[in-house]
């Protein structure tokens, strides 16, 4: 089987977690990874025996004397691949995407980067297709991905009139909590409705929602709470069933011990997830509640992880290798072991099979 070669620039949270995902994946090589650092978060990537480039000639120098082994610069990475992740920091991938075009080579980017800048942004249920063989195309925020996949898909059983979320947001992202993150406030977003409702609308249009944000002094994950308007009057069951039927979306039970974001990190990480990761949507199914045509429920947002297989499935659009949607779902979700619906149920079963 020919396998799609794919590059990855910026080895930092999400990077990182991208490069180990396409070498789990058996339609896809990983050909490199490429950073700007020489300590010991790229060394981590020369014990994974991942060939390292670096992305500038002083980052080439500063890795070649921390004793890395460099194989090349980015320039020298981009002739290796078909697909390029960038997963540089915000505005620092935007500068890139002219330099692959150039090269020829297609190039995927993420949330932090605007819509305006591919053109294109996506979320692998809703709009894969649409992704075939394009040259470039944005993976969207975590926040926004949940949106899309929960939100989505209410849409498309008829069952949204619109929708208000709030989003309480984790302050940074563990490992770098010695130099930034707030501690005891609570900071509301001045802008409201916050960004990440008309972010999901550049891939689902139709949607009629908002959000607003605030962010706390944690950085475990983030927290929506979603008021939505239904079509018409429903149940908890018939809404349930149809976010049960949804992929990449799993149920968290408080019944089951799993009452906060915290407990959720722990179960992942014994369930053997790598760095304890949810690559779903967690949604608490037995306080989810409809009253009529009121709905209301509660999910969890694992920053660092959701756009991951996002990311794995926008690499085989681009490269065109698969052509269905739901095929690419299916094997990304196989290869990172994803859950779908009740969270111990599924593992439970899974055991037994
Ligand atoms: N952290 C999250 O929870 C999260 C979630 C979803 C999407 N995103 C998005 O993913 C993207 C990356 O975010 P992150 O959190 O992984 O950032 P990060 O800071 O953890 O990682 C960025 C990496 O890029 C490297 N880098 C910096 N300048 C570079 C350059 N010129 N060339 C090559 N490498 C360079 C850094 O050394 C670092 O290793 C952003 O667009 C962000 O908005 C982040």
């Amino acid at each position: 089987m020919k396998k799609i070669k794919v590059a990855l620039n910026g080895y930092g949270v999400i990077g990182k977690r991208i490069a180990d995902a396409v070498n789990l994946q058996e339609d896809m090589e990983l050909v490199g990874v490429c950073d700007v650092v020489s300590d010991w978060r790229i060394k981590v990537a020369v014990v994974k025996k991942y060939p390292v480039y670096a992305s500038t000639p002083e980052s080439l120098k500063a890795m070649t004397d921390a004793g890395i082994p460099v194989k090349g610069t980015l320039d020298d990475l981009i002739r290796e691949a078909d697909v390029i992740c960038d997963c540089t920091p915000k505005k620092v991938a935007a500068l890139n995407l002219e330099k692959y075009k150039l090269a020829g080579i297609r190039s995927i980017f993420q949330g932090g980067e605007k819509h305006s800048l591919t053109g294109h942004s996506f979320v692998a249920q809703a709009n894969y297709e649409t992704a075939l063989g394009l040259s470039s195309t944005r993976v969207v925020s975590c926040n926004t991905t949940s949106i899309v996949r929960v939100l989505g898909a209410l849409k498309n059983a008829g069952l949204l009139k619109k929708g208000h979320g709030v989003l309480v947001r984790r302050s940074t992202d563990p490992w770098e909590s010695d130099t930034s993150g707030i501690i005891n406030t609570i900071v509301p977003e001045l802008v409201i409705p916050s960004h990440q409702a008309p972010d999901a609308k550049t891939v689902m249009p139709e949607m009629e929602i908002t959000t607003s944000a605030l962010v706390v002094a944690e950085t475990i994950s983030h927290l929506h709470s979603w008021h939505v308007e239904l079509t018409r009057e429903s149940t908890s069951e018939e809404v349930l069933k149809v976010l049960a039927a949804t992929p990449r979306i799993l149920f968290l039970k408080a019944s089951e011990g799993l009452r906060a974001l915290n407990e959720t990190v722990e179960l992942m990480s014994d369930l053997g997830r790598s760095r304890g990761d949810m690559y779903e949507v967690g949604l608490w199914s037995e306080s989810l509640t409809v009253q009529g045509t009121e709905l209301y429920f509660n999910y969890q947002v694992y920053n660092q992880a959701i756009v991951i297989p996002e990311t794995i499935d926008a690499i085989r659009a681009l490269s065109g290798i698969e052509p269905s949607g739901a095929a690419s779902i299916a094997k990304t979700n196989k290869a990172l072991g994803m859950i779908q619906g009740d969270v111990l149920e599924y593992v439970m079963k899974s055991t037994r099979a």
